[in-house]
């Protein structure tokens, strides 16, 4: 017996929503198959990408699956083969989006009738094994599609955020997958923060979702920023504030560190000079020593 699901790639954090807000696009998407296998009780992970870990503790989808079977007291093996079309390391979601297409497939294979909060649920232990932290925002984005906010983690309780306004994106990303990224990522986040801080980043935060929910691209380019992870973050991704410049001074909507970067992910509409924010990203990217591609994606 087997099943295949797939998932997409996702941007999570969005500026200010650290942990709560993300966006799921068409950029890249992973296929999983689950299959039933002899060996009682045994996970094995396959994959086309050869960098992934294959034991299933330190693999998110061998770890979400896992999980997953145990609570459902399911003693059958399960193969699990992950096509990777999400490079890792970059910020795109790529962990998050394997467990929810393992989850899935499991979810078919056994008729398991998940719903989609508790298809977050075991998805979200996946990022314990590649971030050391089982954090949901990715996972919620590649389950619901397009931007949500995770209002809950236990019980885990999602809310897909209505768009009203048409826009694209572009995604600038740096070369070369990064092994370990995120957990290192999480590992600089300050423990304390000042209260003035909290009070600015929640009001980008307020303004942010008003702008998605109002259609308002001012709210939205007010919203899209953060003084606390980004900057925390900073010396993952010393491109990010010149493209960010780069892009506003063109015409986007907005612009903001994709999770935990160092991809940047810019906002656009038809009144920006897309070409211009190419041209001068590239001389950026270069002057970082970096090899930069751009992707164009939709929610
Ligand atoms: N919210 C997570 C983080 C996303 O920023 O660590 C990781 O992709």
């Amino acid at each position: 017996m087997s099943a295949k699901a797939e998932a997409y790639s996702s941007s999570a954090n969005l500026g200010p929503g650290f942990d709560i807000l993300s966006m799921a696009h068409n950029a890249f998407k992973d296929i999983v198959i689950a299959r039933t296998i002899e060996e009682k009780g045994k996970i094995i992970i396959k994959s086309n990408n050869p960098k992934i870990p294959l034991d299933p503790e330190k693999n998110s989808a061998g770890l979400a699956t896992k999980i997953l079977l145990q609570e459902k007291g399911i003693d059958e093996g399960v193969e699990i083969e992950i096509n990777k079309g999400i490079p890792f390391g970059l910020g795109l979601g790529s962990s998050g989006a394997s467990s929810v297409a393992a989850i899935a497939a499991v979810n078919e294979l056994f008729e398991l009738k998940l719903t989609q909060e508790e298809m977050v649920k075991y998805s979200m232990f996946g990022e314990q094994a590649s971030s050391g932290s089982p954090h949901p925002d990715n996972v919620a984005a590649s389950v619901y599609g397009g931007i949500i906010a995770v209002t809950s983690v236990s019980p885990v309780k999602v809310e897909k955020i209505p768009v009203n306004l048409d826009f694209k994106i572009l995604l600038i990303s740096p070369q070369g997958e990064r092994e370990g990224k995120t957990k290192k990522a999480r590992e600089m986040l300050p423990s304390k923060i000042d209260l003035s801080l909290y009070v600015k980043n929640s009001r980008y935060l307020s303004s942010l979702i008003l702008g998605f929910i109002k259609g308002d691209k001012e709210l939205i380019k007010q919203g899209l920023n953060d003084e606390i992870v980004e900057v925390a973050r900073e010396p993952l991704y010393p491109h990010y504030k010149k493209i960010k410049e780069i892009a506003l001074k063109n015409g986007a909507i907005g612009s903001c560190v994709s999770g935990a970067g160092p991809t940047v992910l810019v906002l656009y509409d038809d009144n920006t000079n897309l070409d211009k924010i190419k041209v001068e990203s590239l001389e950026v990217c270069k002057a970082f020593g970096l090899t930069c591609n751009f992707i164009s994606a939709q929610i």
